[in-house]
């Protein structure tokens, strides 16, 4: 794509270092770590690394809805983060009530979805409050569906779904007849594509509990970069490692069907 950073491109179409691959995921999960360490580096409060942070996401967002991204899920704040230091939790929650106030309006202009996965009734009320008026107003919205997990654990929501299963049974429905999608259906994903590419900053090589289900083709990329140093050319070199992955799910043939 021509002129994706400002910058006209004179070699062949699709030939140039900040080129799009020709093939795109459709829904990319990050796992934005690294800015606690960000942080320290700079002899800063943890605080300020979660703040830089917040610049580096809009990048994210804001291009990931340009190249036409469908679906992009950011891991936020996961149930296991509640075990941080108060202060920490404290800065991070009033950084999300800054980030939903500061960033909706400029969401809903660029026809972002938002959509919450996790447990939005264990959040302090004002984020809840947030949190669920910025579903209501993008809800129409057609553009890239941006999911937030938050106060979000892989477990708890198989096992949330799993009990809406045996509610369905306790009511007279055949266990034996579920299926996959009955179980999906009762994830906080229902109704989006499984991921196809995970990218967790920071260079730890783990999943920390994000979308077990939804992960289990998915590609996996850990780039070095701490989260608020990440830039959408950083994002573009993931997305390239991406297009160069051989996808069989099991079967012998790539996913291009070569
Ligand atoms: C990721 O950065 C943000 C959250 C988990 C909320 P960290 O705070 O985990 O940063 P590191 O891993 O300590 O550097
Ligand atoms: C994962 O990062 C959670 C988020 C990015 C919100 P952590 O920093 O909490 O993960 P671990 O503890 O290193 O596995
Ligand atoms: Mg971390």
């Amino acid at each position: 794509m021509a002129g994706l950073f400002g910058k006209k491109k004179t070699g062949a179409p699709g030939a140039g270092e900040n080129s799009l691959p020709e093939r795109l995921p459709r829904h990319v999960a990050i796992i934005m770590d690294g800015n606690g360490r960000w942080a320290e580096k700079r002899r800063l409060p943890r605080a300020a690394g979660h703040q830089a942070g917040t610049e580096a996401l809009r990048e994210i967002i804001r291009f990931s809805s340009d190249i036409g991204i469908g679906y992009l899920t950011i891991y936020a704040f996961s149930t296991e983060n509640w075990s941080r230091p108060q202060d920490e939790v404290g800065a991070l929650m009033a950084l999300l009530l800054r980030y939903f106030r500061s960033e909706i309006d400029e969401l809903c202009e660029k026809n972002v979805r938002i959509v919450i996965l996790g447990d939005v009734d264990g959040l302090p009320t004002a984020q809840r409050e947030a949190v669920l008026n910025a579903m209501e107003r993008s809800k129409d919205n057609t553009g890239l569906t941006l999911s937030i997990a938050l106060n979000y654990g892989g477990r708890q929501e198989i096992l949330r779904a799993a009990k809406k299963l045996c509610e369905r049974a306790l009511a007279g429905e055949d266990p034996a007849a579920f299926t996959m999608a009955d179980l999906e259906s009762g994830l906080y994903t229902a109704g989006m594509p499984d991921v196809d590419l995970v990218i967790r900053t920071s260079g730890e090589e783990r999943l920390s509990n994000l979308l077990p289900w939804q992960t289990v083709y998915s590609e996996l990329v850990f780039d070095p970069t701490l989260w608020p140093d990440f830039t959408k050319e950083r994002y573009l070199e993931d997305l390239r490692a991406y297009a160069g992955r051989d996808r069989r799910f099991g079967g012998r043939n790539g996913a291009a069907g070569k």
